[in-house]
């Protein structure tokens, strides 16, 4: 082979591979199709200190603060962000950085030995199918404060001097309703379609600029305690990535899968006092986020009726999100209903976002257990990726003007000053359901 040959294969193998790249628009193929394996040259390989893995992280005030976190596979020894709110790519001088506050190794809990068979030793089991080890790998969280809201911020992050191209998100606004927020559910199991319905969110946000961030309901994997599944989950959610570097916030609940340390790890959170929250995005909205894996009563009883008392006057929409359903569609109620609806009742909360039971539901409006058009609708189940069931038709929350099906799904939740759209958009893109809910007058 001369080397006019060898040049000429070289480039045809670089074209394929960006032909690849640029194939994965969920606008030109159709998802349920798309052979995944594809995706693996868009994801970040976990080699040296090389930024991979970034996420954005808003727990409270998303006008004025964020985390933005990474992985490395070598622990490094400087890890910083620059940004800055103009482009000023790659070898641009950032205006602003911050080196990570929080920087540190996942708990990773290696396989345990085979056992051995009759007659064998401990040693000849270790021989016949030796446990893979799992590698390590390092978080590193840098948390930004002081932002301007509805801005947008670029950034580019740097490990010992390995910099990631340029991202950029954009902060909420200090007021007012004009945005759109994605949620969804349950990515737990099914990793190609997993892949899929985040190729779906970043098509959702390309194709219009009001989507701001997503909201994630919990369960993002099987077995909370296991770094391998973590590690796929955070290199697939580089495909929520816009094409020209948009990184859209997330925004965590805890699902009942996502037990152990990593899940606090991941997204930067103290575990004793992150597992509920508001999220303010902007004065006019606010997020509240539980935690149904901790009990409904005492501690957390006790925060959400102060949460939504203060809350309830100041703000226009007052949106709730936890991982098990109150009015489930598909196995029974959370043991937090009796606590928890009746206070979503008595502070009006507009709407409930739930995941859990691998369907789509939304109820009818419900306020002290039954239909009420002054009621709460509560919507979900969670169709990130995990396989969907089949939903009971019988419960009454259902009929007469509720829905339920099955199918992955996103719910796209556009906010206004008079009223909540809320659609749910199937993996084609395709609406299977167009719900407004009315602004209360209070
Ligand atoms: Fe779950």
């Amino acid at each position: 082979m001369n080397n006019n040959q060898a040049n000429w294969i070289v480039a045809s193998l670089i074209f394929s591979v960006i032909s690849m790249i640029s194939a994965v628009s969920a606008n030109d193929v159709d998802l349920s199709k798309l052979d995944v394996k594809s995706l693996v040259t868009k994801m970040t390989p976990l080699k040296g200190t090389t930024p991979a893995q970034w996420r954005v992280v808003w727990t409270d005030d998303a006008s004025r603060e964020a985390t933005i976190s990474w992985t490395t596979a070598e622990p490094g020894e400087k890890h910083v962000v620059y940004y800055r709110t103009e482009s000023g790519g790659r070898k641009g001088k950032p205006a602003l950085s911050q080196e990570c506050q929080s920087n540190g190794l996942y708990t990773i809990t290696q396989p345990k030995p085979p056992k051995p068979k009759e007659g064998e030793t401990p040693e000849q089991a270790k021989k016949r199918n030796p446990p893979k080890k799992i590698a390590p790998a390092y978080y590193h969280h840098a948390r930004i404060k002081e932002l301007k809201p509805n801005t947008r911020y670029n950034f580019v992050l740097e490990s010992d001097g390995e910099r990631s191209r340029e991202f950029y998100f954009r902060t909420a606004p200090a007021g007012g309703t004009e945005f759109t927020l994605i949620h969804g559910g349950d990515s737990r199991s099914g990793h190609a379609n997993r892949c899929r319905m985040n190729l779906r969110i970043a098509e959702q946000a390309k194709a219009d600029s009001k989507v701001l961030a997503f909201t994630h309901g919990g369960d993002y994997i099987a077995t909370g305690a296991r770094w391998d599944q973590w590690r796929l989950w955070l290199s697939q959610h580089e495909l929520t990535t816009l094409e020209d570097g948009r990184v859209l916030p997330i925004i965590p609940t805890k699902g009942n899968h996502d037990g152990g340390k990593i899940y606090f790890e991941v997204f930067g959170l103290e575990e004793k006092t992150k597992r509920w929250h508001t999220t303010m995005l902007g004065k006019d909205v606010a997020l509240v986020t539980l935690d149904t894996n901790s009990p409904g009563g005492g501690p957390q009883a006790e925060w959400l009726e102060a949460e939504l008392k203060r809350l309830r006057p100041a703000v226009r929409w007052l949106i709730v999100q936890y991982h098990r359903p109150m009015y489930p569609a598909v196995k029974g109620p959370a043991t937090h209903a009796p606590i928890f609806c009746p206070l979503f009742d008595k502070y009006n909360v507009d709407i409930a976002l739930e995941a859990d039971g691998h369907c789509m539901k939304r109820t009818v409006p419900i306020r002290d257990g039954k239909k009420d058009s002054t009621g709460i609708v509560y919507v979900g189940e969670g169709g990130l990726g995990v396989g969907q069931r089949e939903t009971n038709p019988d419960r009454w929350y259902l009929k007469d003007g509720g829905k339920a099906g099955s199918a992955h799904h996103v719910m796209q939740i556009d906010f206004s000053a008079d009223n909540l759209r809320v659609r749910f958009i199937l993996m084609d893109g395709s609406a299977w359901d167009d719900h407004t809910i009315n602004a209360r007058n209070l």
